[in-house]
């Protein structure tokens, strides 16, 4: 995982301080804000339901609800942030779109955004690591009701994160790997649904990615299989001893990936 895309509060994502442009050579450049969304929030929004009460932790600037209560896509919803900037940021994009009545902006970190009588059916959580969206989801455990949808958005750390739900009976709906401005992003959608069982590679690469075997998830783990290897051989260079348990755990990442691609 690149060092510069966890999430988190004081380790930001990448999202917010990229240039809100597209630059793709020979693109038009593209004004990303709440009507024009990312390639990557847009297929976010394709998983929110139709008439949901959305609560989106971790908003921003508050595009992600705005744009879909704009589309006339949700019923209401919740933006929840933790710090100010992006806090005021939200408030300000609500109220120059005239929606204050139907989304409300909240100053509260991860599910403390979400009230009781919010009826929440669908949360997205997107554009920070995976552990940060775990760690979101597990300390505010009391306040999931089980009956919403989860749309998650992890900025690498996807691995403990498919552990996370299936420890929390959480069934993988769908998955998707998509690139934009030269990094590769993960969508998963999930439902509690009863214990379901996943592998030990399935939770790795994903249960559903892995029978989908679609372009942009081939060319990701291509890409992830020239990273591993660059590791590997820079263990072996290192004149500090890796630890050995280190060593192990990314060869035998290898081996799964070359084995995916075989
Ligand atoms: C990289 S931005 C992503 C914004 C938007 N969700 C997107 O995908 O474009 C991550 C945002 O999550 C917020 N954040 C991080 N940890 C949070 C937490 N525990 N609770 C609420 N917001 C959080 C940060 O302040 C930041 O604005």
């Amino acid at each position: 995982m690149a060092k510069n895309r966890k999430g988190g509060i004081g380790a930001q994502n990448l999202a917010p301080t990229r240039p809100k442009v597209l630059d793709l050579p020979g693109e038009k450049e593209l004004q990303l804000n709440e009507q024009t969304l990312s390639m990557r929030l847009e297929r976010v929004a394709a998983h929110v339901p139709t008439g949901a009460c959305l609560a989106d932790i971790g908003s921003d600037h508050g595009y992600l609800p705005v744009a879909l209560m704009r589309r006339g896509a949700i019923a209401a919803a919740v933006a929840g942030e933790v710090a100010l900037t992006p806090f005021r940021s939200a408030e300000r994009t609500v109220r120059e779109n005239g929606l204050a009545q139907r989304i409300t902006v909240r100053l509260a970190s991860g599910l403390a955004a979400i009230e009781p009588g919010d009826g929440i059916t669908a949360i997205s959580i997107c554009g920070m690591g995976g552990e940060t969206i775990r760690d979101i989801l597990d300390s505010g455990k009391a306040r999931l009701s089980g009956q919403e949808r989860l749309i998650l958005q992890p900025n690498g750390g996807e691995q403990p994160l498919r552990q996370w739900l299936m420890k929390n009976d959480y069934r993988i709906l769908c998955e998707e790997v998509l690139r934009e401005n030269r990094f590769d992003y993960e969508i998963i959608v999930a439902e509690r649904a009863g214990p379901v069982m996943y592998t030990a590679e399935e939770l790795y690469f994903g249960p559903l990615q892995m029978q989908a075997r679609s372009p942009a998830f081939l060319i990701k783990w291509q890409r992830m299989l020239h990273q591993k290897h660059k590791t590997l051989a820079n263990f072996a260079r290192a004149r500090q001893a890796v630890p050995e348990e280190k060593v192990q755990d990314i060869a035998r990442q290898a081996r799964w990936i070359t084995e995916l691609l075989a």
